[in-house]
């Protein structure tokens, strides 16, 4: 699990051999029940202390605060029998109390150090206060704005998705082992959540092997090589089997597979929802097929609890299965520590100028510049008024995103108040045009209209409470909620140069702003430091440099769209994409192109993946390959020359894809498989290299593993688009 000595590793087993030894059935059954307690007031409530002082807990998640995860620690260990101190578990998902852009922003930065930097923070900032396991990272691939929990995840592409997760469980647990600030990670949610039909959480999965192998799990494989301490069973029915009680997927591969020696944890009750699956036809037939498939730990269902103890007795269930679970279980305690040390790491410090320095440099690199027309940005600080606009130009809570239990909002610097700061009160008009973004009336847009034209520029910061992403948050629809697409358009009306910034968790349909606003900045839901990240980035401290980890439509009905997408048969093309309204009548039936394209709104996206613009631009050129030819033990150095053209000094994401021209099975038309960040000054260039060995060329066809002989297609460049192109062959 952890990369011990092997004599520290056998001291290890040993001290869990003895420990099993001494335990009753009930004490084994208790390490493998998370539960919640959800009576917010302390003292602890009777029934869920005799439940921790009988050892029937293992695992707590989500407490209501810092009092109550002592208390209850202290319970398990100076009052239970054994002392097992707990897991204390939480969905520590883009921070703790200093809180970072949401993870579909942190993807856009297509900056891993960056990243384990800010999972190490948050990590810090949750042991202060006795968490020590976090529900965190999610790697699920997404591909359907629909999905609310896009906001959690890093996209559409599994290299991004993989990269970013081993980057997190770094930062989260430690390079080579826990240390004393560590926290348990834990890979989610196992695995296809995200391929939910119709972008509607919770729905239908079907993935044939060979897609779940070479997209959906490759993050997961990646997270149990980097040694994850934990996996999460999702909610999903994955081909008609349920992921909380799938022998395939966690038992085969995951388990016996790849050797996953950490725990899996069931998704809230989802062992529960195995009988609402039609899987299960009671609790008792549930517990069996979750432990069988392999779940260790049951959250919230309180099924293991209830049932294992008879099921055990009665033969059904074999201990050998508890005592398994109940192993790995106690591996991830002793090695997190909490046998010597289970409380909170009193000396760490919460939201300290270092944690809030990195929380405004993710801003600064997630928000992703996507139009600048007649580069209106960036604007000069002598600028004589300016218009602030928006429901989401002064909201402190709403800016943090979805899923923050511990971030406040009197720690969160809105763009109004960053404005403000930074350009004083009197340059700033502030009217808020709508109360909350799904505000249905124009009550405001008189005041908005006033301030927008007694000022010199309009900075509209529109998008979504946070409460509109996130789980079982989906949409339908994915223009801008409420009346913003109407104040949008009053306040374009009036000609004033206009900057729209969007601070949301999902991808919204936002072609029609294009012409009505110059420039548009997407900034997710940016967390602590939204404000000065933002007016660094409008003022020119700071040039964009973020990227599209997810395609964005031109409109819902393109769904699902992404880059790594195979040819068919039939791929389109400009030429062949007849507008509906250039069709001649009585037209041949066949003689629309023929293409895989819709005759409204073609075959393209309106921004690819990848894509984000820059206050400079940059040069790709002189693409150069080690050798025209490589055999299976060699490697490959790609290089690219990359020059500033521009004015200002900025950071780009150089991007590497391939194509697998002819394979065992059809292979995407590119795939992404390196990134890195350059920093150039103004008429500086420099070269960047990837080095890419046979093993990323492999592919699996649905029963086995392949790396094939054949041509390739390599690119480089800052987007999906990239067309900077060379060609080598696998011998
Ligand atoms: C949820 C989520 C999961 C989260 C867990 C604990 O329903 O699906 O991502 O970690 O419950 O809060």
């Amino acid at each position: 699990m952890i990369s011990f000595s092997c004599k520290s590793r056998l001291k290890e087993d040993s001290k869990i051999d003895k420990l099993v030894q001494q335990m009753t059935l009930e004490e084994k059954i208790g390490q493998m029940n998370q539960v919640m307690n959800f009576i917010d007031t302390m003292p602890i409530d009777p029934y869920f202390y005799n439940l921790i002082q009988e050892g029937k807990i293992g695992s707590v998640l989500n407490a209501y605060s810092p009092e109550m995860i002592k208390e209850m620690q202290r319970i398990a260990v100076e009052e239970s029998r054994l002392g097992i101190p707990l897991l204390v578990g939480r969905d520590v998902i883009h921070g703790y109390r200093t809180i970072f852009p949401v993870n579909i922003g942190l993807a856009a930065t297509f900056n891993t150090e960056l990243v384990k930097e800010i999972a190490k923070i948050a990590a810090i900032e949750a042991r202060s206060e006795g968490v020590n396991w976090t529900f965190a990272p999610m790697m699920d691939i997404s591909r359907d704005p629909r999905w609310g929990r896009m906001v959690e995840s890093c996209g559409e592409d599994p290299y991004v998705a993989e990269q970013m997760a081993i980057a997190s469980i770094r930062g989260f647990q430690g390079k080579n082992g826990f240390n004393s600030n560590s926290i348990a990670a834990t890979a989610k949610h196992y695995v296809g959540y995200g391929a939910a039909i119709g972008g509607r959480d919770y729905n239908t999965t079907l993935i044939p092997e060979a897609e779940l192998r070479n997209v959906y799990l490759r993050p997961f494989k990646a997270a149990v090589n980097e040694n994850v301490a934990t996996v999460m069973a999702g909610f999903n029915e994955l081909n008609g089997v349920p992921t909380s009680g799938n022998i395939h997927t966690i038992r085969d591969i995951l388990k016996n597979e790849w050797g996953f020696k950490g725990f899996v944890v069931s998704d809230w009750a989802s062992i529960k929802n195995l009988e609402v699956h039609a899987y299960a036809k009671d609790s008792s037939d549930a517990t069996i097929k979750a432990l069988q498939a392999g779940v260790d730990m049951d959250m919230c269902s309180l099924y293991y609890l209830d049932k294992i103890k008879e099921l055990v007795l009665k033969g059904s269930l074999s201990e050998e299965l508890i005592d398994d679970a109940v192993r790995r279980i106690l591996k991830i305690k002793f090695e997190l520590g909490l046998f010597e040390n289970p409380y909170a790491n009193k000396d760490n410090k919460l939201i300290t100028e270092q944690a809030l320095d990195i929380a405004k440099k993710a801003v600064i690199q997630s928000t992703v510049l996507l139009q600048n027309k007649n580069k209106i940005l960036p604007l000069s600080k002598d600028i004589n008024k300016v218009a602030v606009i928006g429901p989401l130009a002064d909201a402190p809570y709403e800016q943090m995103g979805t899923w923050v239990f511990d971030g406040k909002s009197e720690n969160t610097v809105t763009p109004l108040k960053a404005l403000r700061e930074y350009l004083g009160n009197k340059k700033i008009n502030y009217a808020p045009g709508l109360k909350i973004s799904r505000t249905r009336d124009k009550k405001a847009f008189a005041d908005a209209i006033k301030a927008a034209k007694n000022s010199d520029v309009v900075l509209l910061f529109m998008g979504d409470e946070s409460i509109l992403t996130g789980e079982a948050h989906c949409r339908a629809k994915l223009t801008l909620p409420g009346y913003q697409n109407e104040l949008i358009t009053e306040i374009s009306k009036l000609g004033k140069p206009t900057v729209l910034v969007i601070m949301s968790g999902i991808i919204h349909m936002i072609e029609p702003y294009l012409e009505q606003v110059d420039a548009l900045l997407y900034g997710w839901h940016p967390g602590t430091m939204g404000g000065p990240g933002y007016v660094d980035l409008l003022f020119g401290l700071e040039s964009p440099s973020g990227k599209l980890p997810m395609t964005f439509p031109r409109t819902e009905g393109q769904i699902p769209i992404y880059y790594n997408h195979n040819n068919t048969g039939h791929p389109a093309s400009d030429e062949s994409w007849v507008r509906m309204y250039d069709i001649p009548l009585k037209a041949w039936q066949t003689s629309l192109g023929n293409t895989n394209h819709y005759l409204d709104y073609g075959f393209e996206p309106l921004f690819e993946f990848g894509f984000g613009l820059s206050y400079t631009e940059f040069n790709y050129s002189d693409i150069k390959l080690s050798k025209e030819t490589i055999s299976l033990d060699d490697s490959l150095i790609i290089t690219a020359r990359i020059k500033n053209i521009g004015g200002f000094k900025a950071e780009d994401v150089a991007q590497l894809y391939i194509r697998d021209l002819v394979g065992d099975i059809v292979r995407p038309v590119k795939e992404l498989k390196g990134f890195q960040r350059i920093s150039l000054n103004p008429g500086e260039e420099k070269i960047v290299e990837f080095i890419l060995y046979p093993k990323d060329l492999e592919f699996h066809n649905g029963k086995k593993w392949l790396i094939e002989p054949g041509d390739f297609h390599v690119w480089i460049g800052n987007s999906s688009k990239a067309t900077l192109m060379s060609k080598f062959e696998l011998k």
